[in-house]
């Protein structure tokens, strides 16, 4: 992978930051209307510096939709996610109203601007849960950690926003330098689906073969897993804050 660099949007023209720019290939016309759209949102350089990597650059994460890098904008550093010129998205606007309505209730990195192609949001400057699963082993912060999540996917079950994406969550589960996780990506999210974020979360950390699941394991012991199904069970039939927090305490209270 080639190092990081820090490129001034005016440079952003030259390859193989081009191809990032409008990932997965840049055209000339293209490239020039988003690096005036980088202008309006007063972004003045790029970071291409992450544990990811497009197309051999190292970046902060890349999807089907988009391009996620760091930007410099008034001397502060933000996220910038970048619609892919082949996402099956025309714009990042819807996903900006649901990240909006997560910040709402405190969940997802503060929302900051939004155009067609790009999505300004607080950077979470840290690493994915599950590598952050790696190095960090005190079972009363992974426990403060894990509770968090689950707060955050309650709140989002109580406002019936469906983040969509937190059975495959390895990607959408960051944790930042100061022990605070976050849930990113609203893309699939939506208000009209049935809310499913607490258990499809419960599936990833807990039951599925994910590394998390693994390692939670190994800090945890095993969960009693009949215990577990049956508090799922419940509160997937009847939503009450009751049910959660009997579920809590299944998962992670009495370790
Ligand atoms: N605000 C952010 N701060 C740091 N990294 C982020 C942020 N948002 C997304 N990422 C990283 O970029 C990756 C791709 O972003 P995501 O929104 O999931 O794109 P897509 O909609 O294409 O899946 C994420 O999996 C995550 O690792
Ligand atoms: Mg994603």
């Amino acid at each position: 992978m080639k190092s990081s660099v820090t490129l001034p949007i005016t440079q952003l023209d030259k390859e193989p930051y081009a191809s990032i720019l409008c990932y997965p290939r840049a055209n000339p016309m293209e490239i020039q209307n988003r690096i005036e759209e980088l202008q309006n949102h007063g972004v003045q350089a790029l970071e291409f510096t992450g544990k990811a990597s497009a197309s051999n650059i190292p970046v902060l994460g890349k999807g089907y939709v988009g391009v996620v890098v760091v930007a410099q904008v008034n001397g502060q550093r933000v996220a910038l996610k970048m619609r892919r010129i082949d996402a099956d998205r025309e714009s990042l606007e819807h996903e900006a109203e649901l990240l909006v309505k997560a910040n709402n209730i405190n969940v997802g990195p503060k929302f900051l601007a939004v155009s067609k192609n790009f999505l300004l949001m607080q950077l979470i400057d840290g690493d994915l849960l599950e590598d952050w699963l790696e190095t960090h082993k005190d079972k009363q912060l992974v426990h403060k950690v894990l509770v968090d999540i689950l707060e955050q996917c309650w709140r989002l079950d109580e406002a019936g926003l469906d983040h969509g994406e937190l059975s495959k969550a390895p990607k959408h589960l960051l944790v930042d330098k100061s022990q605070k996780p976050f849930i990113v990506d609203f893309e699939t999210a939506s208000v009209e689906r049935k809310v499913i974020n607490v258990t499809s979360v419960c599936q990833f950390l807990f039951m599925g073969n994910s590394r998390a699941a693994k390692m939670l394991g190994e800090v945890f012991g095993e969960r009693n897993r009949l215990e577990l199904i049956g508090a799922l069970k419940n509160y997937k039939r009847v939503r009450t804050r009751e049910n959660f927090e009997r579920l809590l305490e299944v998962l992670v209270l009495n370790i």
